[in-house]
């Protein structure tokens, strides 16, 4: 039969034979936040500062000696596939990386998603994924019997760049009640803003300031969502109106792969920057954050003010992405 005829699987029982565990995450698929109540987050950062410790301490172990993973990625990546890696690596994984460009694998044959994957889990315990659709990474999901771990499906989401965000939070200020945190960029297009807006919407008390250019609002239906949870939300065009309250500054990246029209993207995409000049604005204890690449939305004057937290929340991804790996392969 050929392949493309095959249905569409949904496999309840490899579906209950991947759920089933004690911690609760054991065979896990890592699709989008929504996933993750308040115990599983706390469960996942008491592990990322256990892996901490150890690369502190040791730099590496035995824990997943023998587990394969494979890096599966459609678009370019370098902290979210390096830190997958040297999270498999410094626990004693090895790793299939086809990140240096799917135009080196048989998907510029024309092999389908699908069909990858189902070939990648021949060989590998669980599979990081990224991909320019929103949805792909459930599609691989449904085919795959080992976990898959979306890290980045289009404009959708990239639910293990949340949780790295949010333990950066919590290690930055201490606590993620009551913050008032300000997204600026690209909301309409920037998935780690839409899966980090879909983890605050968790905590109490959370205040939301959403900047950015009209054109690049966060979805409706987001916005609907945290609405209806009743969170504090406010929009504004210009940073200076959150620079003085705000407890997180989260920056984004204009999103130009995703724009149709080139036009559009030139009109916005040098419409912020965050500078030494409006840092002096900012509380003393706050902290500037960004998932990087950044294209000029941070001054790299910026970058030695002790607010500047974006390659440390580089660092802690690796840490949270040990967590992860341990967990959904049962050795956390
Ligand atoms: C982000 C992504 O790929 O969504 N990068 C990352 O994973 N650290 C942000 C971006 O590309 O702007």
């Amino acid at each position: 039969m050929n392949a493309q005829s095959l249905p569409k699987l949904f496999d309840f029982e490899k579906m209950v034979q991947k759920n089933v565990n004690g911690n609760g995450m054991t065979g896990m698929d890592i699709l989008s936040v929504d996933q993750f109540d308040r115990e599983h987050l706390a469960y996942i950062f008491s592990r990322a500062h256990e892996m901490r410790e150890l690369v502190e301490r040791v730099g590496a172990c035995d824990l997943l000696k023998g587990y394969i993973l494979a890096c599966l990625f459609y678009e370019p990546s370098t902290r979210t596939s390096a830190s997958f890696i040297a999270a498999m690596e410094r626990l004693g994984g090895s790793v299939i990386p086809i990140t240096q460009g799917v135009q080196f694998s048989s998907v510029s044959k024309g092999e389908s998603l699908p069909d990858t994957i189902r070939t990648l889990e021949q060989y590998s315990d669980v599979i990081v994924l990224r991909h320019p659709e929103i949805g792909s990474a459930k599609l691989a999901a449904d085919y795959a019997a080992v976990p898959v771990i979306n890290a980045g499906d289009g404009a959708g989401e990239h639910p293990t760049q949340a949780l790295l965000d949010l333990f950066t939070i919590q290690e930055e200020l201490g606590h993620l009640e009551g913050l008032k945190i300000a997204m600026v960029g690209d909301l309409r297009y920037g998935r780690t803003v839409h899966s980090l807006t879909r983890l605050l919407m968790q905590y109490e008390d959370v205040s939301l300031r959403f900047v950015s250019p009209d054109t690049l609002r966060l979805p409706m239906t987001l916005m609907n969502e945290v609405i209806d949870r009743g969170v504090k939300v406010r929009e504004t065009p210009d940073v200076a109106d959150v620079i003085e309250n705000a407890d997180v500054l989260y920056v984004t990246r204009i999103q130009k792969e995703r724009f149709t029209d080139p036009k559009q993207y030139e009109e916005v995409k040098d419409c912020f920057e965050i500078t030494p000049e409006l840092m002096a604005r900012a509380k003393e204890k706050m902290v500037v954050m960004h998932p990087l690449p950044r294209v000029g939305e941070i001054h790299y004057r910026v970058d030695d003010d002790p607010r500047a937290a974006y390659f440390r929340q580089v660092k802690n991804g690796m840490y949270v992405r040990m967590a992860l790996l341990a967990a959904v392969l049962g050795k956390a």
